[in-house]
């Protein structure tokens, strides 16, 4: 049985993850599924509720800096510069594992993910649970990041023993992964913490070469699954507003059951949903898995996203919709 229960339970959550279960709680970024790291039944369980793959890693939640000291075997200044500016906040740092972080929080790997949410649940969560928090998406392998409390439901419901209701997540995208284990700082997976953020402090850091040929094997273990995928098949459509529009149209005229994502306004006449990805990449970045979740509601078989080539964090949108898509992209 699942308890869906709002912040004034928070103590209730916290000790339910001091004794082993399951909770999932709101952080700035996306819902995430929490369990104690150290506790290797619990991750177990995690991984069953999510039916994901074991050897996918998770990020381990701390809700002070400092507790990153008590995972890592060795902080680099590169890394510290990285703390002190972005946390609390959406950037998970990948560091050596001390030896009593179980591998099976790592996926076998003798590197850590820790990242400190800014997010006042989330944070309030750990601390009082005293414990290092690993927290996947809370989603179901292989669908999108739930950015609001009734998607968690339509996932997890029964799967874990709370749910901790809270605000829609204000950024929408999983957090930026940095690796600085590696010779070179890499982003592994963008997010809203982006290169040009990062570039300043550290000048030697770049994107992962897989993020940007798909080619390239990707090193970031939950890359190279299938992921975002909603049930209706995604055709992004980019270039001209003009030309898109026609494309768009056109295909609506023939096809029946088709929704549109849009951006920056528009309008269409034959589509069975039109849903707004707003007019900023911030605002695609919080709406575009909760649109993909709706889309999947409205039971449309086809998906037209209209996208531009914004940068920023536009790049980590474009990372997600592109997977969403299986890079299936026409340029009009
Ligand atoms: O915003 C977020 O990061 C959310 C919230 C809940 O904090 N969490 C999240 O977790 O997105 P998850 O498990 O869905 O994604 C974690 C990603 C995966 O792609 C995983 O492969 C990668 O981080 N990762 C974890 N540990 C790693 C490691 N040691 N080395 C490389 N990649 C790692
Ligand atoms: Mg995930």
């Amino acid at each position: 049985m699942t308890k869906v229960i709002k912040t004034d339970k928070l103590a209730e959550a916290a000790q339910c993850i001091a004794n082993g279960g399951l909770v999932v709680f709101p952080t700035e970024t996306v819902y995430g599924l929490g369990a104690d790291a150290f506790d290797c039944k619990a991750i177990d369980n995690i991984y069953k509720a999510k039916g994901r793959p074991s050897d996918n890693p998770l990020i381990v939640h701390i809700c002070k800096k400092e507790d990153v000291y008590s995972l890592a075997s060795y902080v680099s200044d590169e890394a510290k510069l990285l703390m002190d500016e972005f946390w609390p906040g959406p950037l998970t740092i990948i560091l050596p594992k001390l030896d009593n972080v179980p591998y099976r929080v790592t996926g076998g790997l003798d590197t850590v993910a820790v990242r400190c949410p800014s997010n006042e649940t989330a944070r309030n969560l750990i601390c009082q649970s005293g414990k290092f928090v690993a927290a996947p998406s809370a989603n179901l392998s292989g669908s999108p990041s739930p950015t609001n409390v009734r998607h968690v439901i339509d996932d997890l419901n029964g799967r874990v023993d709370y749910i901790i209701e809270d605000s829609d997540c204000e950024i929408g995208l999983e957090s930026t992964v940095i690796d600085m284990v590696s010779e070179k700082p890499v982003i592994l997976r963008p997010g809203a913490i982006t290169l040009e953020m990062i570039k300043p402090l550290l000048p030697e850091a770049e994107l992962d070469p897989g993020l940007l040929k798909e080619a390239v094997k990707a090193k970031c273990p939950g890359m190279k699954y299938k992921h975002y995928s909603p049930k209706a098949e995604v055709e992004i459509v980019c270039g001209e507003k003009e030309n898109v529009r026609n494309y768009i149209s056109e295909k609506l005229s023939k096809e029946c059951n088709c929704g549109v994502m849009t951006y920056k306004g528009g309008d269409y006449d034959d589509a069975k949903c039109i849903l707004s990805a707003g007019n900023t990449m911030e605002e695609y970045a919080a709406k575009l898995f909760y649109n993909l979740r709706v889309f999947d509601e409205y039971g449309v078989d086809k998906v037209y996203a209209e996208f531009s080539d914004e940068g920023g964090i536009g790049v980590a949108v474009k990372n997600r919709l592109f997977k969403s898509a299986g890079n299936n992209i026409t340029k009009v």
